[in-house]
């Protein structure tokens, strides 16, 4: 059996520059967020690919495109677990071009290249365009995935959005009716394996000079909101040693919050993202602060060790400066590892490919950790140059991207012929 992966790369070349088409010139870079008229528009060339590679294409009811590659088996009339693999198209503010994007178009062009070579799997290949991947206006990321594997809940669709709206009601202007994303769970056992083709985001498989990243874990993500609350003053009369400054408090939390990062033993980062001042002006001593951050790590220990000194730190920073404090933590997210087992087939699949592997960590949240709850699930990195994302500067070279198709189409194969995969 021989894979090829078109030569030229003309279609995964051709497929990215059209789909960068679809962006909202309002912004820097590439932008195209989720629910967006840009987003709304792309999704139907991502259906029309599908269609062409030979696929069935539905939209569910989590409003993932959805695409089919018949296996012989159920062409048969016989029921075996699908193969699923995917990503994301929607973008960042101001971002770039390949994340997310890649895992679904390689999907597309995996799809091609076993019909190139001839072969068609026992199984059916289910090719996924999550809807909406990145957090948006209402917070919460991943809202496809999380429908498919039943982990969407009331309570998201009542997040209240910047616009005034809430998600349920943003959902259904745009064509999929809440109440139904949250009844489209596949179920548990319900794919034979999941494996999702991404870039790395970060700088590991470049320095290393190894073209393939076979995931360990999926970074578990913890968010939370601190508002501090100060007493307006003159900046210019009031003594340095009389103020309750909520911003400098926030401020001292930000750094309290990098310093967490910083002293990390295992694989942890923590950023802040916003910060706000009330009333906003030069001269008056800032009565509200509002600091928005995160915590990720593949560690659960640390994770939780991390929440409870970044909550103690802030705390003391605000009783030193005599300003009131409240956090809430917003969302969290465990880290997900992936299965060994087909950490092992997308090893011997890269191999057999002569490329090289290593094993990486992945601090960026994906589709693929909802996945987990509908059956075994992977991820294969390939590399970002200089490490960049979320950014326009976000860049992976085509060949780097063939490569990756070839082990994702490689790795789909071997499964395909497996009957069991060890939890
Ligand atoms: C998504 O890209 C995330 O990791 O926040
Ligand atoms: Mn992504
Ligand atoms: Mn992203």
């Amino acid at each position: 059996m021989t894979l090829t992966i078109d030569p030229d790369a003309l279609f995964l070349e051709s497929a990215l520059a059209d789909l960068a088409t679809y962006t909202d010139d309002s912004f820097d870079g590439w932008t195209r967020e989720v629910l967006s008229d840009p987003y709304r528009a792309s999704r139907d060339v991502v259906a029309n690919r599908m269609r062409q590679a030979g696929m069935e294409v539905h939209i569910d009811a989590g409003g993932n495109v959805v695409g089919r590659l018949p296996g012989r088996a159920s062409a048969a009339g016989a029921k075996l677990k699908p193969l699923m693999t995917g990503s994301h198209t929607d973008t960042v503010r101001n971002g770039g071009r390949f994340d997310g994007i890649v895992g679904v178009l390689g999907a597309i062009e995996a799809v091609e290249s076993l019909r190139r070579a001839g072969i068609q799997l026992e199984r059916d290949l289910v090719v996924v365009d999550f809807l909406g991947e990145e957090p948006n206006e209402f917070g919460i990321s991943c809202m496809g995935s999380r429908s498919m594997a039943g982990v969407l809940t009331p309570g998201h669709l009542d997040l209240p959005g910047t616009s005034g709206i809430t998600l349920g009601q943003a959902l259904a202007r745009y064509g999929v009716d809440p109440n139904r994303a949250l009844q489209n769970s596949w179920g548990p056992d319900s794919v034979h394996a999941y494996i999702e083709l991404h870039i790395e985001q970060g700088p590991m498989l470049e320095r290393a000079g190894t073209q393939i990243g076979v995931v360990t874990a999926i970074a578990g993500i913890d968010r939370l909101m601190a508002s501090f609350t100060g007493r307006a003053d003159h900046a210019g009369a009031t003594p340095m040693d009389a103020r309750q400054d909520a911003l400098t408090c926030a401020a001292a939390a930000v750094l309290a919050v990098e310093r967490e990062g910083c002293g990390a033993p295992v694989h942890g980062v923590a950023t802040t993202g916003r910060i706000e001042a009330f009333p906003g002006s030069f001269n008056v001593v800032p009565q509200e602060a509002r600091i928005y951050a995160e915590l990720r790590s593949t560690d659960a220990a640390w994770l939780n060790g991390a929440k409870r000194r970044v909550a103690e730190e802030i705390a003391a920073e605000a009783e030193r400066r005599g300003v009131s404090q409240m956090l809430e933590w917003l969302t969290d997210q465990d880290p997900v590892p992936t299965t060994p087992a087909l950490r092992d087939h997308i090893a011997a699949a890269s191999s057999d490919l002569g490329l090289e592997w290593m094993a990486v960590p992945s601090g960026a949240g994906h589709d693929a950790a909802h996945m987990v709850h509908m059956g075994p699930m992977a991820m294969i990195f390939v590399p970002s140059v200089g490490g960049r994302s979320h950014c326009p500067e976000e860049f992976t070279d085509t060949g780097d991207i063939v490569e990756g198709v070839r082990v994702l189409a490689a790795t789909l194969v071997r499964l395909d012929r497996t009957e069991t995969i060890a939890p």
